[in-house]
Order: C-alpha cells, then structure tokens, then sequence
C-alpha cells in the first residue's frame, strides 16, 4: 500500500509525478503530496484525499526539475494533511516519501530521536529526523541513509531529498516494490511501472536492501556495504491502452468486460503448437513429487483457492489444503513430508502472502507463484511461477484476475492430470470456449442484472449469499464484492449452515442471494432457499440451465458442472457494480481500501 514515485531531469517534474501518482492511486488514496527541487530549495505540496485534492494545491507557478511524491493508505496516524507525505526533518533539509512499515520505529525514536519533536504521528518521519540527526552528527547524507536503512527494521520503498544536493534522488528498498525507470536526461522512481509509462517502458528492479543513487544521467546501485552493482534493465511489457478507462465509467465495469477475452487469451498462452494445453515441466515435475499442496492466499485470491482446490483434488487426485496467508504465517499446521506451497496473487505484492513464502523457503519447501503481475515480489521469490494473463486489473475490486485464476488454476490440474495418467473425462480447451461465451452473455445482460440489484440491493443494510459445495465458494466471493464496494454488509454460507445459528437474522425482507449450479445439490439448496423465504427474506435464486425451475430470478447458460464458478461470480460481479452504483460509491476506489496490501 502507499505508492511513491520519483523525477530527476530536464522537464518540471510536478505534472509527471501527479500523474504518476494518479496512476497508483489503486495503492492508497488517504492523502497524497509532492516535493520539488528547484534552485529556491524544496517545496512540499500536500492533502488530505485523492491526487485531484492534491491537484488544488499544487502552486501552478512552482517548477522544479528534480522531485518526488506519494499517495497513501494511512497505517500509522490517520488520515490527514499533517500526517500526509512528504515528511521533512526539523531543519527541512531532508525531505522523504515512503511506502512500508518501520517496525522498530519506536526504538528508533527512543534511542535516537529523544530530543526531536516530531510534527506527524507516522513511522516515516522516524526515518527523516534520523538521517537529518545522522547528518547534523557530522555524516554525509549517503552515509546517514545507509546507516538509517541499518537501523530500520520492517518494509519501506523509499526516496529521498537533500536540499544541499540538487542533483540526487536516493533511493532504497526492502520488502516494498520499487523500480527506477531510465530515460534520455532523464531517471525515474516508481513503485510501479505503469506510473511511469507515460516517459519510459525502460525499468532496473531493486533488490532488497540496496542503496540506489539517481541522478539525471546515471543510476548508482550499490550494496549496503558500498559495493557497485550492476544490473540489466528490463522492457515494461505493458500497452498503454490496457491501463486506460477509454469510454468506461469505470475500471471495474471494463474489467468484467474483459472477462470472455482474457479466457480465450489464457488458453492461446497454455497451448503449445499441437494446440494442447501445456504447462513448464519444472512445475509439473515439483507437483509430481509434492504429496500435499497448501494454497496460500488472501481475499478474492483466497476464494479462487477454494476452487483450486477442488481442481487439483478432483482432476489431479493431489490432496490440498487452503490456507489464509495471514494466519498461516503464525500458525502453521503440521505439515506432510513433501509439500509444495501455491501462492495465489493478482499483485505478487500481497506482504501477508510473501511472508508465508519466506517462512517456508526458511523451512526448504518448494514454491510456485500464480500471479498476474510478471516480476513482482512474490514470482520473483518463489521457484516457479504461472502468470494469469489477464492484463492490468486497476480496479481495487477484482475481478478478471479471480476468474483468470480459475482458469489458470483449472489448466493447471488437467495437465497435471494428464501427467499423472489419470482422465478428467472433458475436454477442458472446448469446455472454456463455452465458458467464454457464457460470460459475454452475461456481460450482454446488464440492463437485467443492473435491474435485479436495484430490486434486491437499493435500500438494503445487509444481504445474504448462499450456496452448497462450489456455489459456496462463489457466494462467499459474491459477498466480499458487494461488501467492497456498496458498503452493505454482505456475509456468504454453506446452504445448509444457515438453520445452525444466522437464520435468527432473516427479518422481512432480508435480501438472500442463492446460488443453484451444483446437480446433487440442488434440491438442497432450494430448500435451504424455501426455509428462509418462510422467514420473509427477499430471495433471489441464480441458477444454470438444466437445473432451473420456474421462477428462478436469473438463468446462466450451461457451463460443466466444474467450470460454473467462472460464469456465475459474473452476474454478482454485476450486481455488486449496480448496487454500488446506486448508492452512489466510489466503485473503483472504495472507502479504507488499496489494491496491493504490502503491510501485514
Ligand atoms: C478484493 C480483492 C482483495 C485481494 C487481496 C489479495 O476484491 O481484490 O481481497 O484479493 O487483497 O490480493 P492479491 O491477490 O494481490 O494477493
């Protein structure tokens, strides 16, 4: 969370950072600032809000060729201009932006800092006093902020202004993503390469720990004993028109769109030139050998693990647990002999999900990746790695990534399946072209479904999701959505859980959304749907064609019975989007939230 963005060059900086800055605003959008550098020293612009707050603020009349900003989810001290970055040092020789936790900050402060008064309550400001201290105590600025970055413990992306230096930005990292981008007479810092696409698709990755010196004409990337490193730049394989809204409203309702596409685009990427679904060895091979898989994840990514789950178990015949990453760190289960951990993750950022993968690279367990994003913390990290392909999700509420994942997920166990000799009894290439149809037709019914979310959703505080085995899953993916982003208080069940203790909140007109796709349950929860219907709840019955019966307030068309949940998340994917509509929400930056969680 938090996103930071950098400039050093021939052009004022102030328009590249804001939009830079406009454009990770999916990290946090608490408050934001910036600080330019320009011969009179370092001015600091700062909001509380989004990068249009911001905007109001910045003085048209101020340039500066060197800069840096930040736009921010608040952890330490809320939400509020003073607490807003960049923070300065007493003096305001030192001017920094971060993105991170310092866990240590209160020691920092004690045994270092006792004498300074501090002007926020962030764990940032820590960090700039110290260096300021550090300087004033006789060190150079290069030297403090190696000594500082010793000292820190936690995750920060880091960069730093020296009013006394007007040519540098210093730059360092751990845990946190962090690039520079290289320019002609020109470098950039951004926590994420579509900050800064608009000047360059030229980026250097940063390891953990180093400090990195840019500068208008050069990069300076050195360890934090002082030893140069070098380091090949890599191309930003991403097209710009991906990360526009073109004619949307919003990102999340162009995303949804997107969905039948990425479907087909996954499959072209699986398929090796016989057209069969392939998948690298190495992985198959380290499947091969695992006797138990643990999926990793958190929220939506959580939620696609359950189905994962009942991929691998049921094509794959390999026994899977799934775990949600921030518990699994401080209670890990026992574990069977040869396990291998699958991290799911649309950012590859997700800091509850990297430290799992960092406690089991400790304990020698392998690891494979399922991420969107190439590149990122946790591919990088683990030993393999299988990318989604679904293309910048921008929206902090997912949703192309979840269905990719799925198919993702499914590819993976029919291959494996196939490896391990055993017949998943379809032909799982054909059965995703019907799925992607099935989805344009549901992305074709928006005036229907925008009107089953005014009928259910539009006064409503609470609703209800319900299913039985993969409609579960779904219905508690259902709930996160329209939760996220309408605000209703929105919880998903098993069908039958609901007589052991939640029915008591059925009232009159309890809005209960039932999902009916699964054929040896569907008795079931038609009668799980009957048995809150007598309690007066509002029931909305989404079934598959087959499977339905007079009456049922919406019908998707036939999928197999395994691939349903990545064609019936679309029609709650709808409704969530309308329901958030009509209450007049932010859809695509929800109150509280940010895309990547890079804090535990
Ligand atoms: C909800 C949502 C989140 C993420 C979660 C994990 O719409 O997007 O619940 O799924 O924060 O993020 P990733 O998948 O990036 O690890």
């Amino acid at each position: 969370m938090c996103g930071i963005v950098g400039y050093i060059g021939e052009q004022d900086s102030k328009e590249i950072l804001l939009k830079g800055l406009e454009r990770l605003e999916y990290r946090g959008y608490d408050s934001a600032g910036i600080a330019v550098r320009n011969g009179d020293g370092i001015k600091v612009f700062k909001e509380k809000g989004r990068i249009a707050d911001l905007r109001g603020v910045v003085e048209e009349s101020t340039t500066g060729n060197t800069g840096i900003g930040h736009t921010r989810w608040a952890t330490h001290g809320k939400p509020s201009k003073v607490n807003a970055h960049p923070h300065q040092n007493t003096s305001d020789r030192f001017t920094i932006v971060h993105n991170g936790v310092i866990e240590n900050y209160h020691h920092i402060q004690r045994d270092y800092l006792g004498d300074v008064e501090m002007e926020s309550d962030t764990d940032t400001e820590i960090i700039v006093q110290l260096i300021g201290k550090f300087v004033e105590n006789g060190q150079t600025t290069q030297e403090a902020f190696s000594e500082a970055l010793k000292l820190m413990k936690g995750s920060y992306a880091i960069a730093l202004l020296d009013a006394d230096e007007e040519q540098t930005i210093y730059v360092a990292k751990n845990k946190s993503p962090l690039l520079v981008g290289l320019g002609d007479s020109f470098n950039v810092v951004a926590s994420d390469a579509m900050a800064m696409l608009q000047v360059t698709d030229q980026f250097v990755e940063l390891m953990d720990k180093e400090v990195v010196i840019v500068k208008k004409d050069s990069v300076q990337i050195l360890t934090l004993e002082g030893e140069e490193v070098t380091r090949e730049p890599f191309k930003a394989e991403i097209d710009m028109s991906d990360i526009d809204k073109g004619t949307y409203p919003h990102y999340m309702l162009k995303e949804i769109d997107e969905q039948p596409a990425v479907m087909r685009k996954i499959i072209q990427a699986y398929q090796d030139e016989n057209d069969q679904l392939t998948i690298d060895s190495s992985i198959l091979d380290a499947l091969e050998s695992a006797d138990r898989l643990y999926i990793i994840a958190a929220g939506t990514s959580y939620h696609a693990g359950l189905i994962g789950k009942e991929y691998l178990e049921k094509m794959a015949g390999i026994p899977v647990e799934v775990h949600v990453a921030s518990e699994f760190g401080y209670n890990m289960p026992l574990l069977s002999e040869k396990p291998l951990f699958i991290f799911i993750s649309q950012s590859g950022e997700t800091a509850d999900s990297r430290q799992v993968l960092v406690r089991i690279k400790e304990l020698g367990h392998s690891s494979l990746t399922v991420t969107n994003v190439a590149g990122s913390t946790l591919s990088r990290e683990a030993d393999h790695t299988l990318l989604l392909y679904a293309g910048p999700e921008i929206a902090v509420a997912s949703t192309k990534a979840y269905t990719a994942q799925l198919a993702v997920l499914a590819i993976l166990a029919s291959v494996t399946a196939e490896r391990r000799g055993r017949e998943i009894g379809f032909d799982l290439i054909q059965e995703m072209g019907i799925v992607a149809n099935a989805i344009q037709a549901q992305v074709d019914m928006k005036e229907e479904l925008e009107k089953l979310a005014a009928d259910f959703l539009s006064t409503t505080r609470n609703c209800f999701f319900i299913g039985r085995l993969m409609d579960y899953f779904v219905g508690l993916e259902g709930a996160l959505k329209l939760k996220e982003i309408s605000y209703i208080q929105a919880e998903g069940f098993a069908g039958g859980e609901l007589k052991h203790g939640t029915i008591a909140l059925i009232e009159e007109g309890t809005p209960v959304i039932a999902l009916a796709t699964q054929e040896s349950v569907n008795l079931n929860i038609r009668g799980n749907v009957k048995e809150v219907a007598a309690r007066g709840a509002h029931t909305c019955i989404i079934s598959m064609e087959g499977l339905n019966e007079e009456g049922d307030s919406h019908v998707l068309p036939k999928v197999h019975e395994l691939l349903t949940p990545i064609v019936s998340v679309i029609p709650l994917q709808l409704i969530s989007y309308y329901a958030a509509l009509h209450r007049d929400c932010d859809v695509d930056k929800p109150r509280n939230l940010a895309k990547s969680v890079t804090v535990e």
